[in-house]
């Protein structure tokens, strides 16, 4: 061997090495890169913005630091130290916040035109902070409807799944529960995986086995820290367009604008080049929102706003879907462990069934309700949510999600104001399928409190009857009461419309092929993505959160792949 061949064979060592080298990355909580947005500078440039730092955006923004520089803006706090976000036992404190002003809360409340309330994730990690944990993959059928590659699905799940997916523990009542979802006919049992398939499985949690919760925000252990960005309480007022330009045509996104949490405005513009780009990833209100606040939405709806038009795009803030959650509470008379879901039935006809259990359950329920809202009702209601609540009753909850679904709604703008909610319409069960699946998933969950393994979690002397007429006068929703009621129900199908609550499962607004194209692009505008479910038609799985994490990997993959691409092609050239 000459001198040459050693030369390229150390090299060639030296890539290795850094390839399998311990990464020089930093650890959760104590990431250098993450700062309050108050000590951003006045103008900063970057390779790729992102808004939103929640499920997907985290994810995206690990991703892309691989090869680029990236500011990632968030308005929201961290998740880390905070009790709320890292103990089961905090799920649904602060989804019940009532002030939705208050930058501090991990949520922020809103009340849909339906009347069903809601809440958004407004904390770094996103709805992965805030939410029951449940991780589960989206169907293989899923990710064919889409057109997603396969494989870059399941590297990029796997990269997931390797920092925030653990297999639960199943202690007796969740496994009770499973047992009772086999004996009601959800079979075959699968045992534990993260596939999603017809059947009762166990799925994976994002708490691990000291019960401890892990956000999409650890997944920024994976982030390069030389070209990482991080602002925290960092609110984005509006994109900024250069609408003549060397590129293209179309109005191209360059910045955006933020306030920190003193109302400094701070600007971020992206680096000259073709490939750098402006992601949302706000979700499925704030990419929606934030679009018609930078110009592209409705023509009429934002001249009544009074905002200046960039791109007439009316199917902005169009296909508003959410999945709605009916649920029992059954009072046990033995102790059940805090769980919050970890089996699940997936049926044949379009229903899934997922339970939760602990002390005092029925006062979370009711936690889960604004106090404006508890100290408003009739004094008789009034008296028995006191009753529920007061009493150290140890319960468990069955619930059900219904699959897709198909009706759907929109959203609106009320106010210019980027930190209000906006006005959003979901129409539960206007379709007649979409009634027909909770009725069927009704009957199941009857069919598993009445198995014989569940037995010990219910009180004999308790019937069904009497479990789905407490429901019905609990104060679950907003929605309109029938001037005739009287507390009761006559059918499955009426008492799925009284009791209808969210599974925070919304998505739409900014739908593939309407809003956005295959790659995420915004349509008839350049250097603007949007990366995140609202982008979605269905809800991915039995849960979304994997399959939202796995598309801020994947995008952040396809995104990569595309920049070598161009700048090999322009090395090329030159
Ligand atoms: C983060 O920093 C704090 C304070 O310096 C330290 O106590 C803690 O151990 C660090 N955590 C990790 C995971 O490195
Ligand atoms: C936000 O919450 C943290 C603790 O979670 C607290 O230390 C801080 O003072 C709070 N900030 C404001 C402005 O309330
Ligand atoms: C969140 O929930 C915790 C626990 O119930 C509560 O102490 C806190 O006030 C809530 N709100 C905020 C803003 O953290
Ligand atoms: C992806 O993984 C699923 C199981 O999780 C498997 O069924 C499917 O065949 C895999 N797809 C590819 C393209 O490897
Ligand atoms: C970050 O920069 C430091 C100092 O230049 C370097 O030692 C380190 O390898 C870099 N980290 C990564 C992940 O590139
Ligand atoms: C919350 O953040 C926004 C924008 O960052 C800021 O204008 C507002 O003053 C903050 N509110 C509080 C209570 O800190
Ligand atoms: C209330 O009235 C509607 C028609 O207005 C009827 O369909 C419904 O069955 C009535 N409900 C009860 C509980 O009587
Ligand atoms: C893009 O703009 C063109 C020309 O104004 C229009 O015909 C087309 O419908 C727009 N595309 C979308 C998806 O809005």
């Amino acid at each position: 061997m000459d001198l040459g061949s050693w030369r390229i064979v150390l090299s060639l060592f030296g890539v290795i090495s850094l390839l399998f080298s311990t990464c020089y990355c930093d650890k959760a909580p104590n990431y250098s890169f993450m700062k309050e947005a108050t000590f951003a500078p006045q103008v900063s440039y970057y390779d790729y913005i992102i808004i939103g730092g929640g499920t997907a955006g985290c994810a995206l923004a690990a991703t892309l630091s691989e090869g680029a520089h990236v500011l990632l803006l968030e308005r929201g706090g961290a998740p880390y130290g905070k009790k709320v976000v890292e103990e089961m036992s905090g799920f649904g404190a602060n989804l019940s916040e009532d002030d939705v002003h208050n930058n501090n809360s991990t949520a922020q409340q809103f009340v849909s035109e339906d009347g069903v309330v809601s809440s958004r994730a407004r904390v770094l990690g996103g709805g992965s902070a805030v939410n029951a944990g449940f991780y589960s993959r989206a169907g293989t059928d899923y990710v064919a409807k889409v057109g997603w590659s396969g494989s870059l699905v399941n590297e990029s799940y796997a990269w997931i799944e390797k920092k925030v997916a653990f297999k639960p523990p199943m202690l007796q009542f969740q496994s009770a529960f499973r047992d009772g979802l086999v004996e009601a006919g959800v079979k075959p049992y699968n045992g534990f995986t993260y596939d999603h398939i017809v059947g009762t499985k166990i799925g994976g949690s994002i708490f691990d086995h000291n019960g401890k919760r892990h956000t999409a925000a650890d997944l920024l252990e994976y982030a390069n820290p030389n070209t990482t960005v991080v602002y925290l309480f960092a609110t984005v007022h509006k994109i900024m367009f250069r609408t003549k330009g060397q590129y293209s045509q179309k109005p191209r996104a360059h910045g955006v604008i933020f306030r920190d949490s003193k109302g400094i405005k701070h600007k971020a513009y992206v680096k000259a080049g073709e490939m750098n780009e402006i992601i949302l990833s706000a979700g499925a209100l704030g990419s929606p929102q934030l679009l018609m606040l930078s110009g592209i939405g409705p023509k009429a709806h934002l001249k009544e706003l009074g905002l200046e038009l960039l791109v007439d795009q009316p199917m902005v803030g169009q296909g508003m879907t959410d999945n709605p959650m009916n649920a029992v509470m059954i009072p046990s008379p033995n102790p059940v462990e805090v769980s919050l879901i970890q089996a699940v039935g997936i049926t044949e006809f379009g229903s899934y069934i997922e339970a939760a259990s602990g002390t005092n359950f029925a006062n979370s329920i009711i936690h889960l309700m604004p106090t404006s809202y508890k100290t408003s009702q009739p004094t008789s209601n009034q008296e028995y949510i006191n009753k529920v609540a007061s009493e150290k009753l140890y319960a468990g909850l069955i619930l059900e999600k219904i699959i897709g679904p198909i009706s759907s709604g929109h959203l609106l703008l009320k106010t210019k104001n980027p930190s209000d909610n906006p006005s959003v319409t979901f129409n539960y069960f206007k379709e007649k399928e979409d009634l027909t699946r909770c009725v069927k998933g009704m009957e199941t969950i009857i069919k598993v409190i009445k198995s014989k393994s569940f037995s010990k979690f219910r009180y004999s002397e308790l019937t069904i009857e009497s479990l789905l007429t407490t429901m019905v006068n609990l104060p679950l929703n907003r929605c309109p009461r029938p001037a005739n009621d009287t507390g009761l129900f006559t059918t499955l199908e009426q008492f799925c419309k009284q009791t209808v609550m969210t599974i925070w499962h919304y998505h739409g607004g900014c739908q593939v092929g309407r809003v956005v194209d295959k790659n995420y692009k915004v349509y008839n505008v350049s250097g603007l993505r949007v990366v995140d479910g609202s982008t979605f038609y269905a809800s991915p799985g039995t849960n979304p959160q994997a399959t939202v994490m796995m598309l801020g990997r994947y995008m952040g993959r396809r995104i990569l792949q595309s920049r070598t691409a161009a700048l090999k092609k322009k090395s090329f050239k030159d």
